[in-house]
Parts: C-alpha cells; sequence; structure tokens
C-alpha cells in the first residue's frame, strides 16, 4: 500500500494510525531485525522529515538508505522515474520521497511495485506532517471536534495547511485561516488574526515559502512580524488553555518572534519529537500490507 494523501484515508485510518504512533511512544517494540530496507529518497531539502523517516525506521530495526541527489546521476540527466525505479531494483522493500512537482506520484504509482510514502509533493500534500499535527493536538485535548485552530501565513504556497485544512475540517475542527493578500487562495475565507486569536485553541504559523517564489510584494519582513507573527503581546491574547504549533522550519521574528519559539505554550518542538512516533507508524503500516 501506499501513503500519498490523507485524504485517500478514512478518519478511522487516520485515528488508528494516531494510536500505532503513541503506543510506539508508549514503549512498543517492532523489531524487523535488519530484514527490511527503507530507501529516504529526498529531491527537496529537509531536516525534519527526511531524518525523522530515517530515525523512524531505525528503531523499527530497519535497514536504511538514504539518497544525496546533489551527488547522484541526476547531475546526468537521469529522471525522477528512472531513480526511483533504480532504488527498487536495488530490492528496497519501501521508499519514501519528497519532490517538487504537485503529486508526482502519479506518474510512478502503476510502475512502481513496492510502497511508497509521499514526504511531501510541491504545494499539494504533506500527510506524515499532518498527522504528526493531528497527534500532537489528540494529545492536548483528547479531541477534535469543535476545536478552533487559525493557519496563518503563507497558505497558497503551504502543503501542509492544504493538507491540514482538509482533514481537520473532515474531523470536525473549526479552521481559520489568515495571512497577507500575496498568499492568498481562492475558496479560503481570510481573517484577520487580532479579531480571531482569542477565540482560538491553536495558532498555526507556517512559513513563507521563499524557495517556491513566495515573495513578500508590499511588506518588509519586519512589517511582516508586526501584521502577522506571533509575538509575545498575540501570545497574551490566546486563551489560558491553547497552544502554538508550526510545522518547522521557522523563521524567527518574522512568523515568530524568538521568545515565543519556545514559551509554555509552544508545541512545536513536541510536534517534531512526535514525528519520530508518526513515521514508525506509517513505515510499520506499509511493511505490513
Ligand atoms: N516540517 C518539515 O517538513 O520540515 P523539513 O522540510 O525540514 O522536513
Amino acid at each position: 500500500m501506499n501513503i500519498l494523501k490523507l485524504s485517500a484515508l478514512s478518519k478511522k485510518e487516520i485515528n488508528d494510525i494516531i494510536d500505532l504512533a503513541e503506543e510506539f511512544k508508549n514503549g512498543k517494540k517492532v523489531n524487523y531485525n535488519h530484514e527490511k530496507t527503507i530507501a529516504n529518497l529526498f529531491f527537496e531539502p529537509s531536516t525534519r522529515t527526511h531524518y525523522s523517516f530515517d530515525m523512524a525506521a531505525l528503531k523499527l530495526g530497519c535497514n536504511t538508505i538514504n539518497f544525496d541527489g546533489s551527488n547522484s546521476s541526476l547531475k546526468k540527466g537521469e529522471t525522477l522515474y528512472d531513480t526511483i525505479k533504480t532504488f527498487e531494483m536495488f530490492g528496497v522493500d519501501a521508499l519514501v520521497i519528497r519532490a517538487t512537482e504537485n503529486e508526482y506520484y502519479n506518474s510512478l504509482i502503476n510502475n512502481i511495485n513496492i510502497p511508497i510514502i509521499n514526504a511531501g509533493d510541491g504545494t499539494g500534500n504533506h500527510p506524515s506532517q499532518s498527522l504528526l499535527d493531528l497527534m500532537t493536538i489528540r494529545e492536548e485535548f483528547g479531541k477534535f471536534e469543535g476545536l478552533k485552530i487559525a493557519i496563518v501565513g503563507d497558505v497558497k504556497h503551504s502543503r501542509v495547511a492544504h493538507s491540514n485544512i482538509e482533514i481537520m475540517k473532515r474531523l470536525g475542527m473549526e479552521v481559520y485561516i489568515s495571512g497577507p493578500e500575496e498568499f492568498r487562495e481562492d475558496g479560503y475565507d481570510f481573517k484577520n488574526l487580532d479579531d480571531i486569536i482569542s477565540d482560538m485553541d491553536i495558532i498555526m504559523l507556517l512559513r513563507i515559502q521563499r524557495e517556491r517564489d513566495a515573495k513578500l510584494e508590499k511588506l518588509t519582513n519586519e512589517e511582516y512580524h508586526n501584521l502577522y507573527g506571533l509575538n509575545s503581546e498575540r501570545v497574551n491574547k490566546m486563551k489560558a488553555s491553547a497552544i502554538i504549533m508550526h510545522p518547522a522550519p521557522f523563521n524567527r521574528n518574522i512568523e515568530i518572534a524568538d521568545d515565543v519559539v519556545e514559551c509554555s505554550k509552544s508545541r512545536i518542538f513536541k510536534q517534531i519529537q512526535n514525528g519520530v512516533y508518526i513515521r514508525m507508524a506509517l513505515i510499520n503500516k506499509v511493511l505490513n500490507k
């Protein structure tokens, strides 16, 4: 089986993956004793997703191969498909792939005969990030239904936002969107952060995706921070029970103030920790199908 986007999974399947991730977090052991090899094929830069998939595979007792595109035959003109097919022929048991093109996997799935886990496709989907976000939210509040989240920033270029908006609405959360006009997208009703912040259970901040040509046309970084950034003044307006999330990497003092990154409401580093357990659950799921 493949894990490509959460919209293909039922609410039960999503909760089951989070349940298994929590079991791993609580010490559940599965050991493949090096019988299985996972190839991490990242055609875009990554720290968290790449190396937490690697860590997850190692914790399950798998071997891993980590592909370095910058020192590969991509440089000789080899295609994405030919690179991926090569790793299948090496005999690896599953592929973790991040690539720049939205839904890159559609051109692979009919010809690749081992499981693919999508580690992010362009501006499309980031299923493992959404799952670790949901795990962090469920740990905090014990539910999804009725929770209010504001997703703030570069929604237009964010695969994290696109994945999260779909699944969070399906799970019964109220999703509010905020950000400057450059990052607005049809179909979303943008709100002023200061009008909604005191009513939110979760504030999720997004980085400006400059690698996807996202730019602030009318605002300096400082103006962006003043209008849309989460600073301590805004944190003081949040509900006592509310939390702060960010998929990271974050740009300090642009979308989030330096002193807010590790404040008591921040769950940013917990998200990163939960990512290892979610990715253990995903690898285990695809190896067992
Ligand atoms: N959150 C996330 O996808 O981070 P990386 O790009 O470092 O993997």
